[in-house]
């Protein structure tokens, strides 16, 4: 039910983190993983350590040529794509107030438009070629106003990769291609001291909103991935899993 054997998978951000971890699982269950990320040689240094059926290319998610080439590379490779994770994302903390506008685009460019790149580019893949599963990665911070800290371009991309997946589905549905979104709680991995990990009172503060009372392991959110990614899943499009220690339960 989740063997990926003979499964292509390319992982956007799959250096570090949850890409890492999701590249970790996806190989564990067979496939093969491109780990494409904007850093190339950590990209390399990830694909070394995972080992045989990993691999590594330079993307960078916000531009379109970029993106279209490491589709057409990796299905000229491989002669398939099956999976497709559009973790790679950015976060700038920032009160609206103060927000730069380069603070502001470059979160939009990165995390909206360079998820809506990838979905389109695999996509338009999988369409022509009898499906495959798209996965956007979300974040709580779509469903409710993180505090203490504050990023409202990096929250309104959020909810719009979750909108994207719907609509997504929806268009082609018919196709065999599915694609889900996951929203992650605060998960421990370096984008975290982008947003004041490394301060004793923020964390505190989101560990007392959290239910669970704890930050999550990526592999938590990898393998929601995985399990959206198989055949286990094959009754579930446009949906987004909350995969959160409880934060936007209640
Ligand atoms: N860690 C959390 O608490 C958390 C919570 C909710 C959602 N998320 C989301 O999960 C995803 C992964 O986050 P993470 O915590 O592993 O972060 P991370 O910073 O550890 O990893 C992000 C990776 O994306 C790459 N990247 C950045 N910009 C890129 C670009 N333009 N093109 C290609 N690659 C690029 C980086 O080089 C890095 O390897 C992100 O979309 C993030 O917003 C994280």
């Amino acid at each position: 039910m989740f063997d990926l054997s003979g499964r292509v998978a390319v992982v956007t951000g799959g250096a570090r983190g949850i890409g890492k971890a999701t590249s970790t699982r996806l190989l564990e269950f067979g496939a093969t993983v491109v780990i494409a990320d904007s850093r190339l040689e950590a990209a390399q240094q990830t694909a070394g350590e995972l080992g045989a059926g990993a691999s590594a290319r330079q993307v960078d998610v916000a531009d379109s040529s970029s993106v279209r080439a490491l589709v057409e590379a990796v299905t000229a490779e491989t002669g398939r794509l099956d999976i497709w994770v559009n973790n790679a994302g950015i976060v700038e903390d920032a009160l609206a107030l103060d927000m730069a506008d380069d603070v502001w685009q470059r979160t939009i460019d990165v995390d909206l438009t360079g998820t809506f790149f990838g979905a389109r580019e695999a996509g338009r893949y999988m369409v022509q070629h009898g499906g495959g599963a798209i996965v956007n990665i979300s974040s709580i911070a779509a469903y409710r106003a993180t505090r203490p800290e504050h990023h409202v371009a990096y929250d309104v991309a959020k909810i719009g990769v979750a909108h994207m997946a719907k609509v997504l589905a929806s268009e082609w549905a018919q196709s065999g291609v599915r694609i889900n979104a996951v929203a992650p709680g605060y998960t421990n991995t370096d984008i975290l001291k982008d947003v004041g990990s490394s301060n004793p009172e923020i964390m505190q503060a989101w560990l007392a909103q959290i239910p669970q009372g704890r930050l999550l392991e990526p592999d938590e959110i990898a393998k929601v991935i995985v399990f959206l990614v198989s055949d286990a899943a094959s009754s579930i499009t446009g949906q987004v899993i909350h995969a959160d220690a409880g934060f936007t339960a209640w």
